[in-house]
């Protein structure tokens, strides 16, 4: 061994001989992060060693460059057992726990106020003898038109603003499909009530491209408008209060005759006129009517035999009537302050 190859021996020899001291007082995985770094790191000093070694002479290179590379793998080794037992050393004292401490609260969640009302709605209508049904959200012209008596062309079907996904499929833009999508299945008697999320192409503060509806229908042998009344009644009356008044104004649907959309005394103003209602003391909550014969031809009922009522309503209207909400949009921002008040 000559002279200058000594000298890069022992520089090493010093480098191992330091680490051999540093690591005995490693106690904690920090410690060994900083102590690898200092060694191995991009500038640590076996590092810098190890890129320095083509400024040596010639001669010396290859054995400095091969006890370098022993002395990186030997504390590769060392660092990694290291590590090994700190962790495992920390996994254990997990085990600890402090039962003086005070407990964690659980963070609970709280339902969306549309699916609480949509609960609310059909938990009445359960009381008084409704079944749930469900139809699909994407649906064939047929049933979201045609069924309904609405035919291709007809100026009814402006009325809504249809999403079509292809000349005979839509994203249906009422609930009322369910209609003879139900009937089509079961005789009479029927009593039930549909929930779910429909579409139109329509954007603005009162409207929103999806939003919720629930249906409702009830065929039997001799069903009349009073049952209608009776029933929607009824409904508005455990849904708002007892001694809200409502009121039912003619309208048209082509899938009802006669139709009536029914209104409540205004929930912010109690008829008085304000911003919300227009200043008119009502609030329009939903469409009804009796099931016109041309939808029991449809589905193959005897219109002489069966007579029937059904009603859609808006369930954000109806939330945003309840829980007293001015803005559609917020039901659809996740707006976590918003939400924690349900
Ligand atoms: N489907 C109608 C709408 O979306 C509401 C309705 C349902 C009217 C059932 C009458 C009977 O506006």
């Amino acid at each position: 061994m000559d002279k200058r190859e000594e000298t890069q021996h022992s520089n090493l020899q010093e480098i191992e001989k330091e680490i051999l001291i540093e690591i005995e007082e490693i106690k904690s995985l920090d410690l060994l992060e900083r102590l690898t770094t200092k060694y191995l790191g991009r500038k640590g000093i076996l590092t810098t060693f190890l890129r320095n070694i083509p400024k040596l002479p010639v001669e010396d290179r290859p054995s400095a460059g091969k006890n370098a590379n022993l002395l990186k793998v030997k504390l590769e080794g060392l660092f990694s057992q290291l590590r090994a037992q700190l962790e495992s050393v920390a996994e254990n004292n997990n085990d600890f726990i402090d039962v003086t401490l005070p407990g964690r609260v659980a963070i609970r969640g709280t339902l969306h106020p549309v699916t609480r009302i949509s609960r609310e709605i059909t938990a009445i209508f359960s009381r008084i003898g409704f079944e749930i049904a469900e139809g699909p959200e994407v649906e064939t012209d047929y049933y979201n038109f045609e069924a309904l008596n609405i035919p291709k062309y007809h100026p009814a079907r402006d009325m809504q603003d249809t999403f079509y996904v292809s000349e005979n499929i839509v994203l249906r833009t009422h609930t009322s499909p369910t209609q003879p999508r139900v009937m089509e299945k079961v005789k009479p008697p029927v009593r039930i009530i549909a929930p779910g999320k429909v579409y139109r192409c329509d954007s603005d503060v009162t409207h929103t491209p999806m939003f919720h509806q629930v249906e409702g229908l009830m065929v039997d042998s001799d069903v009349s408008f009073g049952d209608l009344k009776g029933t929607l009644s009824t409904f508005i009356h455990q849904l708002f209060d007892e001694d809200i008044s409502l009121r039912f104004r003619p309208s048209f649907f082509p899938f009802t005759e006669p139709s009536a959309e029914v209104d409540i005394e205004c929930v912010m103003c109690r008829g008085k006129g304000c911003r919300v209602c227009s200043g008119t003391g009502w609030l329009e909550v939903l469409g009804s009517g009796m099931v016109h014969p041309a939808v029991f031809e449809n589905v193959g009922y005897d219109t002489k035999k069966y007579t029937g009522f059904a009603f859609g309503m808006g369930v954000e209207r109806l939330a945003m009537l309840k829980y007293g909400i001015d803005d559609l949009r917020k039901f659809f921002e996740n707006d976590m302050r918003f939400l924690r008040q349900f």
